[in-house]
């Protein structure tokens, strides 16, 4: 399988990994298939997503989607975080092979999670469609035991 060598460096070096303890929002997704999950994070004042983080626990095409969706989204507005696809998250990766796609839309999907999270904090309309959330994810941290 090829991978753009912005994939390889986006899964070796993942940008904004973590989390964030007094999040605005936060969302976390899965995909039932391949079982892998996604969670992010935002801080966001007036507006402005003025951090965010994320963890994966999944392939590597999921990191490195997740790690480039916090990257195009960080700095922006609610509404323009909005309009994230996961389109735009592969153009940014150059290209993902076809049967990795799927990743990347769990990277659109987190970050609306994230920010549906956010709207029900403020009190405001949610007028988008929010992906199913996954139960809280104690597996991406397992515990200690
Ligand atoms: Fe499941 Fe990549 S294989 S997100």
């Amino acid at each position: 399988m090829q991978y753009s060598e912005k994939v390889m460096d986006h899964f070796a070096h993942p940008r904004n990994v973590g989390e964030i303890e007094d999040a605005s929002g936060v969302g976390t997704v899965g995909n039932p298939t391949c079982g892998d999950i996604m969670k992010m994070y935002l801080k966001i004042e007036n507006d402005i997503i003025v951090d965010v983080k994320f963890k994966t626990f999944g392939c590597g095409a999921a990191i490195a989607t997740s790690s480039m969706a916090t990257e195009l989204i960080k700095g922006k507005s609610v509404s323009e975080a909005l309009e994230l696809t996961n389109k735009a998250v592969v153009e940014a990766l150059d290209g993902l092979p076809a049967i990795k796609i799927h990743c990347s839309v769990l990277a659109e999907e987190a970050v609306r999670a994230a920010l549906a999270d956010y709207y029900r904090k403020i009190g405001r309309e949610i007028d988008f469609e929010v992906p199913e959330q996954e139960e809280e994810a104690c597996h991406i941290v397992p515990e200690e035991e």
